[in-house]
């Protein structure tokens, strides 16, 4: 089992008895999957020991969002890390936001638009909490999933400009049989639910298809319409953009990227693939 720590102090301490060896980080909200895992077998590869951050972080939920029924699962997930991971750090809110908090970090770039236009205090409370964990932990590198491409570049962004003590690492998403994105949200879905969910990659995959054939609009409309057919209540956006930038394409010989989010009941999915 790794030895879990709750405060950055202790967490330094830790790290610092096991130096010089080579250290990787996974930041996570807990209730961990096999695509969380495969972010600490990632690290793992590159490393000699990897720590795991588990902290629901307050701070990128909006009041009307699931904060609250966020699942909780500290003893699963230290069981299912079993030897993967040496520590395991499981701060308070307290501690990662003592008394009189009062500094943010915004990214600006890759964090205009899509996300941001539905979730807008998301990026800042993602950022100004990796800052903190990755000051904390002081890490070689740090890895973080595909799965939520948008974050990934806003993370190597706030690593870069604020020069962070760590390189970031991106790791591929790991998906169910039927294709749907490991989500610790894919817990909240109904045995039908869970069937219209397993629509969204193929949609997604269709919609490559059609933009490389011809009209990225009549791509991103028709997977639009095709979710909303499939039975997701409502589609925030299908949205190509440069893989690079998340900007607009202009040049649709640069790498391109598809991203979606949509919602079943309260459920909100996301999703993403190369183009
Ligand atoms: P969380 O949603 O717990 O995700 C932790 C990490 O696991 C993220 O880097 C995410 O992209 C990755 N991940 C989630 N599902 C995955 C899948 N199916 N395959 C591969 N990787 C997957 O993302 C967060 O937490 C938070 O925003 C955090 C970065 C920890 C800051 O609070």
């Amino acid at each position: 089992m790794p030895e879990v720590v709750t405060t950055v102090a202790e967490l330094r301490q830790a790290i610092a008895r096991l130096r010089p060896a080579r250290i990787g980080m996974v930041p996570t909200m807990g209730a961990l999957h096999a695509g969380h895992v495969s972010l600490v077998t990632a690290a793992r590869e590159q490393c000699d020991h990897v720590v795991v951050s588990i902290f629901v972080n307050p701070t990128q939920f909006a009041p009307n969002e699931d904060f609250d029924a966020y699942p909780r699962t500290l003893e699963a997930d230290l069981a299912r890390l079993g030897e993967m991971a040496a520590i395991v750090f499981a701060p308070t809110a307290r501690e990662m936001y003592p008394d009189g908090f009062a500094t943010t970090i915004t990214v600006g770039g890759p964090s205009a638009g899509l996300e941001t236009d539905f979730r807008p205090h998301f990026f800042a409370g993602v950022a100004t909490v990796v800052a903190k964990l990755l000051l904390a932990a002081s890490p070689d590198i740090a890895v973080f999933g595909e799965k939520d491409y948008q974050q990934l570049l806003v993370v190597r962004r706030l690593a870069r400009d604020l020069a962070l003590p760590a390189r970031i690492i991106g790791a591929p998403t790991l998906r169910e049989p039927d294709g749907l994105a490991l989500s610790s949200r894919n817990a909240y879905l109904s045995p039908p639910q869970r069937q219209i969910a397993g629509r969204l990659n193929v949609i997604l995959k269709e919609a490559i298809i059609r933009a490389r054939q011809g009209n990225l609009w009549a791509a991103e409309d028709a997977a639009t319409r095709a979710l909303l057919d499939s039975g997701f209540d409502s589609v925030d956006y299908v949205a190509i953009r440069d893989a690079e930038s998340l900007a607009e394409i202009h040049d649709r010989r640069r790498p391109m990227r598809i991203l979606a989010a949509a919602k079943i009941g309260k459920t909100r999915l996301i999703d993403n693939m190369a183009v």
